[in-house]
């Protein structure tokens, strides 16, 4: 909902005048964390740049599930609970009109979730149908809760190969698909790239929503597919990088791996002119030797008739 109201509200702003500012600002802080099962409390922050945006909340979404309200603040200094939450777990604060954090305590690996600040003119429940006020959402921040059990390990990274199947000779003009698998890490804070002879690329790029738990529950794996031009895949010359980012904790560090094209028949560039010209060449003269054989072996059957039906008159 929010989305499509900042979008209505940017397109809104672009039609009437360049300089017209839609909204505020919602800024979270940070990024992503990580702590452990047990911690005492982990402390999100947020900061918007409208001090008539009178209203702040604080939501979590777990995995891909709905956003839920923890608290929200109607003005300085002020804030409640949303039930079925409890003041116990988490504590709000709004020091100032544009400023909020959320501190969650008694930390548990039930937590981890991406929470999000919003901010807004009206709170939620005097929205009617004729005064809509939308709420601005900030970017998110990933908690992380670290599984005791669990030891923390980078992903291997590994490139493959467009399939066999890909590469039949009657595929030679599609695109090719290069796969990046990123196996057996923990946790699940990464972000894949892709590089082109050393220069990004995000054409063509398409990568898993998220990591998803392996099997054993334990570890993470996510993958991400590069399309690229045949052309491009059918010189060896060109190398294709995958580099996965992953965050320990503490530090973000690069995993990767990368392949080389391969050679096509005919070389480079997959089927040449050349390769073609010859290959219609060979189809055309299969063709003439099939009819010759058919022409000659007609004649021969004739022959035979004519010589039968011959043998046939002179015995009546
Ligand atoms: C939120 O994310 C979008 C898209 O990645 C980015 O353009 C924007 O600057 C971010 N906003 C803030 C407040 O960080
Ligand atoms: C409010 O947030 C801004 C930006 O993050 C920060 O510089 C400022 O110190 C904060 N003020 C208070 C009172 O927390
Ligand atoms: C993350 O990596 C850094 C550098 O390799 C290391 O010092 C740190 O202990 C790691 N953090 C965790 C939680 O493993
Ligand atoms: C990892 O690689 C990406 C893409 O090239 C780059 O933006 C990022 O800064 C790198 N991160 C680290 C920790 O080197
Ligand atoms: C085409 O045929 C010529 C002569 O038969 C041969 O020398 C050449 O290597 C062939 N080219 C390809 C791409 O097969």
């Amino acid at each position: 909902m929010s989305v499509s109201m900042k979008l209505l509200c940017v397109t809104l702003s672009l039609l009437l005048t360049a300089n017209f500012t839609c909204g505020v600002t919602v800024q979270q802080s940070p990024v992503m964390s990580v702590c452990r099962e047990g911690d005492v409390s982990v402390t999100l922050q947020c900061y918007h740049d409208d001090s008539s945006y009178y209203y702040m909340f604080w939501y979590r979404q777990r995995d891909n599930n709905n956003m839920e309200m923890l608290t929200y603040s109607p003005g300085q200094d002020v804030w409640e609970i949303e039930p079925p939450f409890e003041k116990t777990k988490y504590t709000m604060s709004r020091p100032k009109l544009t400023n909020s954090s959320l501190e969650i305590n008694n930390v548990e690996v039930g937590d981890g979730a991406v929470y999000y600040c919003a901010s807004s003119r009206r709170g939620c429940c005097e929205n009617t149908v004729t005064s809509t006020q939308p709420a601005f959402f900030g970017n998110g921040t990933k908690l992380t809760v670290l599984d005791p059990n669990i030891d923390v390990k980078e992903p291997t990274v590994k490139v493959l190969p467009p399939s066999t199947k890909e590469c039949e000779a009657r595929n030679k003009k599609k695109k090719k698909t290069l796969v990046c698998v990123a196996t057996e890490f923990y946790p699940d804070h990464v972000t894949v790239f892709w590089q082109f002879n050393g220069g990004a690329i995000t054409d063509g790029v398409g990568t898993d929503n998220k990591a998803l738990r392996d099997k054993d529950g334990i570890f993470y794996s996510i993958t991400s597919r590069l399309r690229v031009p045949a052309k491009d895949w059918n010189k060896p010359s060109n190398k294709f990088t995958c580099i996965v980012e992953f965050f320990n904790g503490t530090v973000s560090k690069n995993e990767t791996d990368h392949i080389n094209g391969e050679e096509g028949p005919g070389g480079d560039g997959g089927m040449t002119a050349e390769y073609y010209v010859n290959s219609t060449l060979i189809a055309k003269l299969a063709y003439s030797v099939f009819i010759a054989k058919s022409t000659f072996y007609g004649l021969v059957v004739m022959v035979l008739i004519w010589k039968l039906q011959l043998s046939s008159d002179k015995q009546m």
